[in-house]
């Protein structure tokens, strides 16, 4: 989800175990004692030229939420807006091939969708998925003394710009394209393996700053965040010393900075680049210091990248960032 305006409030529902109060990832209901809903919907214009890439980057973008509510994908419905007669059916069966090769890997069973015409091709999910109630990941629960941990780079939005400005080398755009289409799964399977982090979203719209910040103001605390230990994808870095942003970094970082605390030697761009919009982000989890070896250990052995990025600390809500 990624809301800028306060919605109503829907339902006072005691099944409702996660509504739209806490800006979290997804819809938690619950159906039974050890059983609930998640459900998520998300989609996106063409982020790549390549039409079966964009619906591989649309399924595992949609899916993410799902993985960072602690659920497990199960079914899902396809959103699709083609412009007709600009699209070739082989191009809107590559970007539904894309999806389904993402839906195959996260074990989710597609059951239809609905498809308009419109100026601008778009596509996503509506997913619903499965958790217990008792093991919902919420982004609003980080406690004092937990550590922060991100599971891929950051930067997608600056190497995309560069990308479609005919700019970015073949390691760019492979490594932003790998980094957007791989699923959360994983991720999350191996955080299980340890338990339930303290909290966890994923980052995406509102980039690491402004996620950082929803669990901070969420929890009441202060996160910190070490940004020499925050991971960035090839290029990111030096299109960032350049300034070369997407208008929405900018925007992400002015909606953010008031609840900033930066030292002053780190410069406005390196701030940009944190809150530069992701699409299909990483899991950005917290844990009890005690559990970070083994989940450390989890991840290396599942040879996928886990970043210790910052820590805790106690109110009032803010995120500090270190050199
Ligand atoms: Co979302
Ligand atoms: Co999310």
């Amino acid at each position: 989800m990624a809301l800028s305006f306060v919605p109503p409030r829907l339902t006072l529902d005691p099944d409702v175990l996660v509504g739209n109060e806490t800006h979290d990832d997804a819809g938690i209901y619950r159906l039974t004692a050890d059983q609930a809903l998640v459900q998520t919907v998300d989609f996106l214009t063409p982020v790549v030229d390549d039409p079966e890439l964009f619906g591989k980057v649309a399924a595992a973008n949609s899916l993410s939420d799902v993985y960072a509510m602690g659920g497990v994908p199960v079914t899902a419905l396809n959103l699709l807006a083609v412009p007709e007669g600009v699209l070739s059916p082989q191009e809107v069966g590559a970007m539904l091939q894309g999806g389904q090769s993402i839906l195959d890997q996260a074990s989710c069973r597609l059951l239809g969708g609905h498809s308009i015409d419109d100026n601008e091709p778009k596509m996503g999910y509506a997913v619903t998925g499965l958790v217990h109630p008792d093991h919902i990941w919420r982004n609003s629960t980080a406690q004092v003394g937990n550590l922060l941990y991100l599971s891929k780079p950051i930067g997608s939005g600056v190497v995309i710009k560069a990308v479609k400005d005919g700019e970015a080398s073949q390691e760019m755009t492979q490594s932003v394209i790998a980094m957007m289409t791989t699923l959360n799964q994983a991720a999350s399977e191996a955080i299980k393996t340890v338990g339930d982090p303290t909290a966890c979203t994923d980052v995406t719209g509102f980039g690491l700053l402004g996620h950082s910040w929803e669990m901070a103001e969420g929890a009441g605390v202060a996160i910190t965040i070490e940004a020499s230990r925050v991971p960035v994808l090839p290029g990111a870095r030096e299109l960032a010393d350049q300034g070369r942003f997407p208008s929405g970094s900018r925007r992400n970082l002015d909606y953010v900075r008031p609840h900033l605390d930066a030292e002053p030697k780190i410069g406005v761009n390196t701030l940009t680049l944190l809150a530069d919009a992701v699409t299909s982000g990483g899991l950005l989890f917290t844990v009890k210091q005690e559990n970070a070896a083994l989940l450390e250990a989890a991840f290396r052995q599942s040879k996928i990248p886990l970043y210790w990025i910052g820590w805790v600390e106690e109110g009032p809500p803010l995120v500090r960032v270190l050199a």
